[in-house]
């Protein structure tokens, strides 16, 4: 919008137009924005909760932003970004992934500004790539260090992200237990990694989530099968796992019966890994493979009734065994055993995330008005449009702050200035505590969270931002060879019709929009000679001049179009 302004000034410059471009930038922003403020109301610890109902007929209740996203289909190409950045946050980090997505939003609102102020795309791009840089490290110096021994920080960091689940009044049986479930996998020669995969959640309807426990072994959430009689419970087990496709008939397990073998059979093939690490022993998939060496030890193999109906397989008291652990939750309802097992994902990788980068920061918005308030400082120092970027940008990120206290139903503007208030005055780490509803230390409060989450928020939120400024135009592609095929119904004087039409906003470009509504085009039999006979025409003359055509020929039948073409075949 700037580019016409000046160009027309200065009458020996060629006159460019911009609008197209700024058109889409601007649209690209306000569908992303949009779907940001979607997620926001679930900031938090007193944030609201979402219901979806996809289009299967499925239902979830879910307070965590990547689920919230992956179950929205998003259509608009830049809004999906958004969607990535969520999930990319959910590999990288597993917990603040409705935070990135506000904080993305609150930067693009900040960019719009910036664009309308007429500043360049590309300035604001790198200014924000600087502004970037520059958070990482101011948090990584308000970060305090933690060791792994320090079961309590981990705890307290763990139960910071189960808080604001719907789960929430569980935490305290919750963090622990993941707690517990890292440290078991952390391998001493590896002591940076974790592997989430060594941690298997068994989901089991009934109970309560209250009654979700930690196994040293193994559990099925399954029957034995014991149809034929076989036993249900075995002391000293030795314990081989075939991993043939059907390999008990009814007839195996009655001699299998017999024999006093134990039986679980439908184990998925994805968990063979996960189990033949645990037991120590290996899959076999032929009889003539079967030997001792090959077999895994365990104290107790026994099949437990849950109470209400339910019962599960315990492997347990196994010989060397490999550093996996399982967990076995339970829920009264399919919906909150759903919401459980998300919310102790977010629980075990806020504990994966410590393992990784062993450095706590403080919740409840200290990190980040600390950050506006150090960008804003050093926005001073830069020259030009640069500091005036870079304090826009420190500005948005009182985001999260601002949505945490109306989240909570706090007024935000006096929150908010409060806390700019005393992190002027030195305090680093004062936050807000939603549930006095005042600004507090927010260490003191036990609201910790992991460094890596912070970090990872700003900087994939800051690379999405940056990517949708930098696009200019939006390409589509279609997909030729689709109307080739109704074209070829067509051909075969099936009852066809497809219409074409120019919408409105595409009209200037000269695309096309296809709505074709024809009975089942692919059945019809081709003969395979005409079909890239056709293509090849068809990509030639018709296609193009189709391409080409102005507004008014808003509804071309196909057929009229193919009667030339019919002649030449
Ligand atoms: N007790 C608390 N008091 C104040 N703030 C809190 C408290 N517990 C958590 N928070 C803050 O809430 C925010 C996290 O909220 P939430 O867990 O809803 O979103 P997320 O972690 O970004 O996304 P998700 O958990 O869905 O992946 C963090 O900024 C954290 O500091
Ligand atoms: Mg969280």
């Amino acid at each position: 919008m700037a580019a016409p302004a000046v160009s027309k000034g200065r009458s020996t410059e060629t006159f460019v137009d911009n609008k197209r471009k700024d058109d889409i930038r601007m649209a690209n922003i306000a569908a992303a924005q949009s779907v940001a403020n979607a997620v926001r109301t679930s900031l938090g610890p007193k944030g609201m909760d979402k219901m979806i109902s996809t289009s299967s007929g499925e239902v979830i209740i879910t307070n965590d932003g990547a689920t919230i996203l992956n179950k929205m289909e998003v259509l608009q190409p830049a809004a999906k970004f958004l969607v990535e950045l969520s999930k990319s946050q959910d590999v990288v980090a597993g917990d603040g992934t409705t935070t990135v997505v506000v904080i993305a939003g609150s930067l693009l609102k900040a960019s719009l500004g910036l664009l309308t102020a007429g500043i360049h795309p590309t300035i604001v791009s790198d200014s924000l790539h600087k502004t970037s840089i520059k958070a990482v490290e101011i948090l990584s110096a308000m970060a305090v260090p933690v060791e792994l021994s320090d079961r309590d920080s981990l705890v307290k960091s763990a139960s910071t992200s189960l808080n604001s689940k719907v789960v929430s009044q569980y935490s305290t049986l919750l963090a622990p237990l993941a707690v517990d479930a890292v440290l078991s996998v952390v391998d001493p020669e590896k002591p940076d990694l974790v592997d989430l995969k060594d941690i298997k959640i068994v989901k089991k309807l009934g109970g309560t989530v209250d009654d979700t426990e930690l196994i040293k072994g193994l559990v099925f959430d399954k029957k034995v099968s014991h149809a034929a009689g076989g036993p249900t419970r075995v002391e000293n087990a030795k314990i081989g796992k075939s991993i043939l496709r059907d390999a008990v008939t009814d007839l195996s397990l009655h001699y299998l019966a017999k024999a006093k073998i134990l039986v679980i059979k439908d184990v998925e093939r994805d968990e063979i890994e996960f189990i033949t690490k645990t037991l120590n022993c290996l899959p076999i998939s032929n009889i003539e493979h079967f030997r001792a060496e090959k077999l895994g030890y365990a104290d107790l193999v026994e099949e437990v009734p849950l109470g209400d109906g339910g019962k599960i397989v315990k492997i347990t008291g196994i010989k060397n065994m490999g550093r996996t652990t399982s967990v076995l939750v339970r829920g009264s309802n399919q919906l909150v055993l759903d919401e459980a097992e998300r919310s102790l994902h977010d629980a075990l990788c806020v504990v994966r995330c410590l393992v990784n980068k062993k450095f706590l920061i403080a919740g409840g918005g200290a990190p980040e008005i600390e950050l506006s308030r150090q960008l804003g400082a050093w926005a001073k120092v830069l020259q030009g449009m640069e500091g005036y970027c870079v304090r826009a940008f420190a500005e948005a990120l009182e985001v999260i702050p601002y949505t945490l206290a109306e989240n909570a139903g706090l007024n935000p503007i006096a929150i908010v200035t409060e806390l700019r208030n005393r992190h002027a005055q030195g305090e680093i780490n004062a936050g807000i505590n939603v549930r006095k509803g005042q600004i507090t230390n927010i260490l003191e409060e036990n609201v910790v969270q992991p460094l890596l989450v912070s970090t990872s928020a700003i900087s994939l939120a800051t690379e999405c931002v940056r990517m949708i400024l930098k696009i200019d135009d939006i390409v589509t592609v279609r997909d030729k060879k689709s109307l080739v095929k109704y074209a070829s119904g067509a051909l075969l004087n099936r009852p066809a019709s497809v219409v074409f039409s120019l919408s409105e906003p595409i009209a200037k470009q000269a695309q096309v929009r296809a709505i074709c509504t024809l009975p089942d085009p692919i059945a019809c039999p081709i003969d395979p000679g005409t079909g890239p006979k056709l293509s090849a025409l068809l990509s030639k003359l018709r296609i193009q001049e189709i391409l080409n055509k102005s507004s008014e020929d808003l509804h071309v039948n196909m057929l009229t179009l193919l009667r030339p073409l019919l002649d030449i075949l």
